[in-house]
């Protein structure tokens, strides 16, 4: 860290309050931030860790309608769902607050009240549509209509969803109100916005001049925002849920969410420290980062630091290292679509795992690109890293000194080449490890924290005390002191990333928490001193365990698909006399076996009344033979022959298909006579 700061704030993005977190949000942003605050605090400096709800903006108030209830039921729900999550995985915040508490409103207020009489805002009268009916203006997302692009007659007016085209609400054709159906009209609306063009200038010079260092992805974007021009951009909008905009004239107008939401951070420390809060955001000793994820850049790195820029008595951010999005299951993550792993089930669903989903989403992080997070590499880097690399090095060294030396740390003798050869390669991993550290490389010092425990593992393979211990015990309690001396640097070493196995591994060891600077010592366990009788630090997971959560994914699709469906459109019309030429017909199962050599197909031998026919039909994944005789099916009995594996089908029979693709017999609703006629 640079020398001239005394003292970090670290943020991490508001999650908005109208859905539990997902593995998405925590690898992007809050586990990164997690890891870096450990850090920091693990090397005893001054830290602040700033958390929170975003509670308000138009998707609150639409989630809220369509259930029935109030937009402050939706955000008490998620906020203690999310709080509670963040708590249970161990995510260190020292205040985690919401956008809907007293503090933040008055903060929020007061900062725009505070450019408004500075005269930073200007005041500017749009078109915007109304519901005549509601008495309201309508949010982009409150019409639907025809999308001008692809005809979609189910767009949205912030984004039509067929075609992924981002909109304007009076882009669509036949624009409907949410709210009430009705078609809405134009009418004047007053809105106040921050002239992001005025500082532009100022925020060429400081990101893409003074901030070269930041991520090339953060540092990309806002180049390419910047050599688009900067516009206004409105503050406030026609909104009943969110902050009265504080002035005169302003009823029924409230701060536009990503105004007030950025200033969360201000207002989260403020509530925790409300005497101290302005020196962790004005003073030039202190250095601020925020942690988001890509999609919130522009509003970190342009937006906020421009109404800081405008307040000017605050602090711009020193760094923002964003990352990418995560996948899942090479999927894009959906909270619309139930494309998630929720952090509130998995804790459920998984009790005591919580470094081990710490552990993949670090090694998985998206920090340079997207990335993707499937069950089966979650499986495998919990059974052949944290069991086989970590837990097992650190089982080995303590059951070994329960058995030569009734669990007590051995005496370290003179050293040998391959003792010294092994601190030195932990050494190296730790100089490695604390770099990568520093550049936000989370992904990179993970390894290297690893690497300490694979150097473990191969020393004590490499040495074998087990053997030597017939005839050199003087080397074995060497071997198993420096052993143990690793065991206590990796309780250091991975503290930030896995507090839980940490925590786990003091107290097997009897080791208070220690300082990051005690990394890289080897006398970190007295001679003599007890450790505990060991347990494994990881479990196995099973084939079932993961299949389970797969199986939970695949439910989702289904489940996805099933409400997305739509009939298929209907056929050209077609006049009587061409639907007469087909000769449809009811018959009785006489027969019914699979088709050797084909899943799909079964043989029927149908009553016509006309002396009987065999059909052949692609229905046997969905019904088995022996139930079907007896029953009535309908067939086309004028369809033209054909063979299907050999059999000759005599028509076809008829059956309706599924959204999921299955198939469903048509059957008379009564018994009909074979061969009668349907028309
Ligand atoms: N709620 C926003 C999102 O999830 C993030 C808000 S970050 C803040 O994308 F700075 F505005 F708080
Ligand atoms: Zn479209």
């Amino acid at each position: 860290m640079d020398k001239n700061f005394k003292r970090t704030l670290v943020t991490t993005a508001l999650p908005y309050a109208n859905g539990p977190v997902h593995i998405g949000h925590l690898a992007g942003v809050y586990v990164p931030a997690d890891i870096y605050v450990r850090y920091l605090r693990a090397k005893g400096q001054e830290v602040m860790f700033i958390g929170g709800s975003d509670e308000h903006g138009v998707p609150i108030t639409i989630k809220a309608k369509d259930e029935g209830v109030t937009p402050q039921d939706i955000v008490d729900r998620y906020h203690n769902i999310i709080k509670k999550s963040f708590e249970e995985l161990g995510i260190s915040f020292d205040i985690y607050s919401r956008t809907t508490s007293e503090t933040h409103h008055e903060t929020a207020a007061d900062f725009f009240r505070k450019l408004y009489d500075k005269g930073e805002f200007v005041e500017k009268t749009s078109m915007q549509l109304y519901d005549e009916k509601a008495g309201q203006f309508l949010a982009d997302r409150y019409v639907t209509g025809t999308c001008p692009h692809c005809g979609n007659e189910r767009a949205y007016g912030d984004q039509c969803e067929a075609c992924g085209t981002s909109l304007n609400a009076t882009d669509l054709k036949n624009p409907k109100s949410a709210i009430t159906g009705n078609v809405p009209v134009l009418r004047e609306t007053k809105h106040w916005y921050l002239p992001l063009d005025k500082w532009e200038p100022k925020l060429r010079q400081w990101i893409l001049e003074e901030h070269k260092e930041w991520k090339p992805n953060v540092y990309g974007q806002c180049k390419s925002w910047l050599d688009m021009g900067l516009q206004p951009r409105a503050v406030s909008r026609d909104l009943d849920w969110g902050i009265p905009v504080p002035v005169e004239g302003a009823e029924g107008k409230v701060l536009y969410v990503w105004f007030d939401a950025p200033i969360g951070y201000i207002s989260n420390t403020k509530e925790l420290l409300p005497d101290q809060w302005e020196k962790w955001w004005k003073d030039p000793e202190t250095r601020m980062l925020h942690f988001i994820g890509k999609d919130n850049i522009v509003f970190h790195c342009i937006v906020f630091p421009a109404m800081l820029m405008a307040e000017g008595s605050y602090n711009l951010p020193d760094n923002v290292p964003a990352n990418e999005f995560l996948n899942l299951e090479d999927d894009k993550i959906s909270t619309s679509r139930n494309w998630a792993v929720w952090l509130h089930e998995y804790l459920e669903e998984l009790p005591g795992k919580q470094d081990v989903l710490r552990y993949v989403l670090t090694a998985n992080a998206p920090e340079t690109k997207d990335n993707n997070f499937t069950w089966k590499d979650f499986q495998a880097r919990n059974n052949s890293e944290l069991v086989a690399i970590l837990g097992n090095f650190v089982n080995r060294a303590m059951v070994l000194t329960h058995k030569y030396f009734d669990g007590k740390v051995p005496a370290c003798g003179e050293l040998h080449e391959i003792d010294k050869c092994v601190i030195d390669e932990i050494k190296e991993s730790i100089q490695a490890l604390e770099a990568d550290m520093e550049r936000f490389h989370f992904r990179d010092a993970l390894k290297s924290a690893m690497n300490i425990a694979r150097a473990g593992n191969k020393y004590l393979a490499d040495t074998e005390p087990w053997k030597l211990a017939k005839t050199d015990m003087p080397r074995v309690q060497t071997i198993l002191n420096l052993s143990l001396q690793i065991c206590a640097n990796l309780a250091i070493a991975f503290e930030p990333f896995l507090p839980f196995m940490s925590a786990d591994l003091r107290a097997q060891l009897h080791m208070g928490q220690l300082p990051w600077q005690k990394l890289g010592s080897f006398d970190l366990l007295p001679e003599n001193s007890d450790i505990d009788s060991p347990h494994l630090l990881f479990e196995k997971i099973e084939d079932s365990v993961v299949e389970t959560q797969v199986n939970k994914l695949k439910e989702a699709k289904k489940a996805n698909e099933l409400k997305a469906w739509q009939p298929q459109p209907v056929a050209p019309t077609v006049d009587f006399p061409t639907f007469e030429k087909l000769d449809i017909r009811v018959g009785t199962v006489l027969e019914c076996v699979k088709v050797p050599k084909a899943d799909k197909l079964l043989q029927f031998r149908i009553d016509d009344g006309m002396g009987g026919r065999t059909i052949v039909s692609g229905i046997a994944k969905y019904y088995k033979p022996e139930d079907l005789v007896g029953t009535q099916v309908c067939f086309i009995a004028n369809f033209a022959p054909r063979k299907l594996k050999g059999v000759e089908s005599q028509g076809m029979i008829l059956s309706a298909e599924q959204p999921d693709g299955s198939l469903k017999l048509i059957t008379p609703l009564a018994p009909a006579a074979p061969g009668s006629k349907v028309g």
